[in-house]
């Protein structure tokens, strides 16, 4: 298995514990333990009745029974809870594809969903978000990149890092797409419910039929990355043998405690993703006015849903532009380059309660350069 570093992951470690303000994370506020047990009343207790034995492979039928709330169609047997989505990537990645399969992913994007599958195997082609189309994926651009080998398509919306959300027409025709070629549509879905109309949130993949797989997790929309919970939910029973099969040897089953609140924390999703998208909404207010005042330096496209953008600095280098800036200034953006992007972009974390405090911190270092 060739595993490239995984570039973002590498340059939080750097700065991620030890600088004041991040101001490009992907997750949105976290809470304590506490915080997320006073959402019901006999959580303290039962919390503290949580058995510390193995744990059911597939998840809890209690957690998967919550989960399940979040789709139309899908049955508790049809999720299967991993450590995070990450893990739920790796499996799904070596358990769907073999050596010469072709792939097409949406790009840029989170780095492990086109190395995971280039590890496995596959002849990895990009599906480019273009700016110049507000980060939106062409319809043409992906039937020109079907080749005989292909075996799935790989989409992100809400995308990381643009915040783009796909059309409903353009969604419903990926999937069209894909069923008529017979391929695979992974989704990751793990920024859904944080759309900032909720009349343009898509429905989740799993419920168009069994070519579709569904990615979810605790870490972004609720704030609980902490918990490492994410889960796959698919109708297609082969891949889901596979996967299950295969996460004997990475973790077996989940961490009991992390299951019981992630439990909790799926019951009152619907809480958790209000008050995370009233921070982001405030954010945004905040951004929008950055961005006026500094047209000459910044250039950026509102994002849809999430809590990220990927705005453009107009002059200088980017990743200088970061640097100096975490170092003198202890604010982190995240250059573009850790996405193999080359146009000078940057992520901006939408989700963090302490992004005023942040920006007023920006502010003092841009006047003074
Ligand atoms: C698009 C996307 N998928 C998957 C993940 C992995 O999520 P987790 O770290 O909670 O496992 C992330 C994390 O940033 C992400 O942005």
């Amino acid at each position: 298995m060739n595993l490239p570093p995984f570039k973002l992951e590498r340059y939080f470690a750097k700065y991620e514990f030890n600088t004041e303000y991040l101001l490009c994370s992907s997750d949105c506020e976290s809470m304590s333990i506490a915080e997320l047990l006073a959402m019901e009343e006999d959580a303290v207790e039962k919390f503290q009745q949580v058995w510390l034995g193995y744990t059911e492979s597939q998840g809890s039928p209690a957690l998967r029974a919550e989960i399940c709330k979040l789709y139309e169609t899908i049955q508790p047997e049809e999720i299967l809870v991993h450590a995070g989505a990450e893990e739920a990537i790796f499996l799904f990645m070596f358990s769907a594809f073999k050596e010469y399969d072709h792939v097409i992913i949406h790009s840029p994007g989170y780095q492990s969903l086109a190395d995971v599958a280039r590890a496995a195997g596959c002849d990895v082609s990009p599906w480019r978000a273009r700016e110049e189309n507000g980060w939106a994926l062409d319809l043409d651009e992906l039937r020109h990149l079907m080749r005989t080998n292909t075996k799935a398509i790989i989409i992100n919306t809400p995308h990381n890092p643009t915040g783009y959300l796909m059309a409903h027409e353009d969604y419903k025709a990926v999937h069209k797409f894909a069923r008529e070629n017979k391929l695979l549509l992974f989704s990751d879905e793990v920024y859904r419910e944080s759309e900032y109309d909720p009349t343009t949130r898509l429905p989740a993949a799993c419920d168009f039929g069994d070519h579709a797989i569904s990615l979810g997790v605790t870490s972004k929309t609720y704030g609980l990355a902490g918990l490492r919970i994410g889960w796959i939910a698919t109708k297609n029973k082969k891949i889901y043998a596979k996967i299950a099969s295969l996460k004997d040897y990475t973790t077996i089953c989940n961490s009991a405690p992390s299951e019981f609140l992630a439990e909790v924390a799926m019951r009152n999703r619907t809480k958790l993703a209000e008050r995370n998208l009233g921070i982001i909404k405030n954010n945004l207010a905040v951004m929008n006015d950055f961005f006026a005042h500094h047209a000459d330096l910044f250039a950026w496209i509102r994002p849809q849903a999430g809590s990220m953008a990927f705005p453009r600095l107009l002059k200088g280098d980017v990743e200088e532009f970061c640097d100096l800036l975490v170092k003198k200034a202890g604010v982190l953006l995240l250059p573009g380059s850790m996405y193999d992007d080359s146009r000078n972009h940057f992520r901006l974390g939408l989700g963090r309660q302490n992004l005023p405090q942040a920006v007023q911190r920006l502010e003092m270092y841009l006047s003074k350069e």
